[in-house]
């Protein structure tokens, strides 16, 4: 093939299914992405036109390159990756296998072997959240906003980056879940007042929404800037999170984004700026626990549906966090997937545990293992059988590597079995780090069978 050719015949294997690397935008997110199309055309054609010069101009230079295939089920793999997640999951329901790390993981060499022998979708579980890049006091520029600080979760950002220049096949590369914009936890108070002051009032909410507007633009403008490292590593972002309450449905008004607004208009101006900011590849998602719970999955699909309402916002994905516990419902999880589903493109689920069986006292684990495997088993046929009927269920994540370093085991608001003083063992590696008999639930049950 000559320079011509290959210069043609790299632009366009650039199509719309494997645009994530690319961070072009051909329209993702179906009829809601259309309605947008004056609002997202601008800064796309943009990137699409600067993605499609720079990597043809580093294709002179260099021979030609496939670009990464995004679509799990045309991923190519090897015996090596047979008894792993990603690759059940990629073949079986067409799915990421995610994982969520802290920091804390990357130095600890046997951890980061699960993360990167496993999965290929990892989301930090603290790092990128609005206390992380804030910081604890504020730090105002010039033009009156905060000034983010991205040196910590960057840290992780660059391990990923050079693992995945040499992970090979492109089912082993990981991905990035963004998590999370817009959260009533773990933002700091002192966002939400007047000269970013705890004893001063709230701010009005034409300031508060510029304070979102640009904490989104300044996250967008690291993570997918013409000059950032990092372009095309995130394809999601939790854009807001739990903003939803437990008991009809409504909002949830223990939130200083709640009593700036005390309506659910900031849920949708998040989704009007993540769409405004964020590249056409990266899935916007809104994300909430309790997410099998009939009334609050309801409620969670009216606040979709008003975002949708608004020609300026993009939602594409209904992130089910997945805390669950061992009285998990196959049948509501079910059911309300199928509603999520009725309203957005695609359903994550973003934050898998399992709780102990109530009562649970630690004694004998090997028994506990072994129904913890059965309840992953339900929920593994469940996501299996959605897929079937057409339910997009586009990636599972586990809120862990392991059991020593699960949430769970601390005191925290989880509630349940999980209250800091009993055992838990809620994820597929044991504190060892050794398979459990839950990793087989995925991976090859019939081996689970046998340990039965
Ligand atoms: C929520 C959040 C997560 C994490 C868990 C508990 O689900 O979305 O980021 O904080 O709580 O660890």
């Amino acid at each position: 093939m000559g320079r011509g050719g290959r210069i043609k015949y790299f632009l366009a294997v650039l199509t719309c299914a494997n645009l994530a690397f690319a961070a072009a935008g051909c329209g993702a997110g179906g009829g809601v992405q259309d309605e947008n199309a004056g609002s997202v055309q601008t800064a796309d054609a943009e990137t699409a036109k600067t993605a499609g010069e720079s990597d043809a101009v580093s294709e002179q230079e260099t021979e030609p390159e496939q670009a990464a295939v995004q679509d799990p089920q045309e991923w190519a793999w090897d015996a090596a990756d047979e008894q792993t997640l990603r690759y059940a999951f990629a073949n079986e329901f067409g799915g990421r296998a995610g994982v969520c790390v802290p920091m804390a993981a990357l130095s600890d060499a046997a951890r980061m072997e699960i993360v990167k022998g496993q999965f290929n979708s990892v989301t930090m579980e603290n790092e990128m959240k609005p206390d992380s890049l804030l910081g604890n006091k504020p730090n105002i520029g010039e033009d009156g906003f905060p000034v983010l600080s991205f040196t910590v979760p960057d840290m992780m950002l660059k391990e990923i980056k050079a693992y995945n220049d040499t992970a090979g096949k492109d089912g082993r590369k990981i991905m990035v879940r963004g998590h999370v914009l817009v959260w009533h936890s773990q933002t700091p108070e002192w966002f939400f007042h007047e000269e970013y002051n705890v004893d001063k009032p709230y701010v009005d909410q034409q300031t508060m929404l510029a304070r979102m507007e640009n904490y989104i633009r300044q996250v967008m403008e690291h993570y997918e800037g013409e000059d950032s490292e990092y372009k095309g590593m995130i394809y999601a972002w939790d854009v807001v999170n739990e903003a939803v309450n437990d008991t009809d449905g409504g909002m949830r008004t223990d939130s200083s984004w709640f009593r700036v607004f005390n309506n659910a208009d900031f849920v949708e101006q998040a989704f009007v700026y993540a769409n405004r900011y964020a590249p056409a590849h990266i899935k916007l998602f809104y994300n909430d626990y309790n997410d099998t719970n009939p009334k609050k999955a309801d409620g969670i699909c009216r606040l979709i549906e008003q975002i949708k309402a608004n020609p300026e916002a993009r939602i594409d994905g209904m992130g089910m966090q997945g805390h669950y516990d061992m009285d998990f419902s196959d049948v509501l999880f079910k059911q309300s997937a199928k509603k999520y589903a009725a309203v957005v493109d695609e359903i994550q689920i973003t934050e898998l545990d399992l709780k102990a069986s109530r009562g649970f006292d630690g004694t004998d684990m090997e028994e506990e293992y072994q129904k913890q495997a059965e309840v992953y088993q339900s929920l593994y046929d469940a996501v299996k059988s959605l897929k079937q009927e057409g339910v997009p269920i586009t990636a599972i994540v586990f809120w862990g590597t392991d059991d020593r370093h699960s949430w769970l085991q601390s005191a925290n608001a989880a509630g349940g079995s999980a209250d800091g003083t009993r055992v838990q063992c809620p994820l597929l590696f044991d504190k060892e780090y050794e398979k459990k008999p839950a990793f087989w639930a995925f991976v090859d049950d019939s081996r689970l069978e046998q340990a039965e």
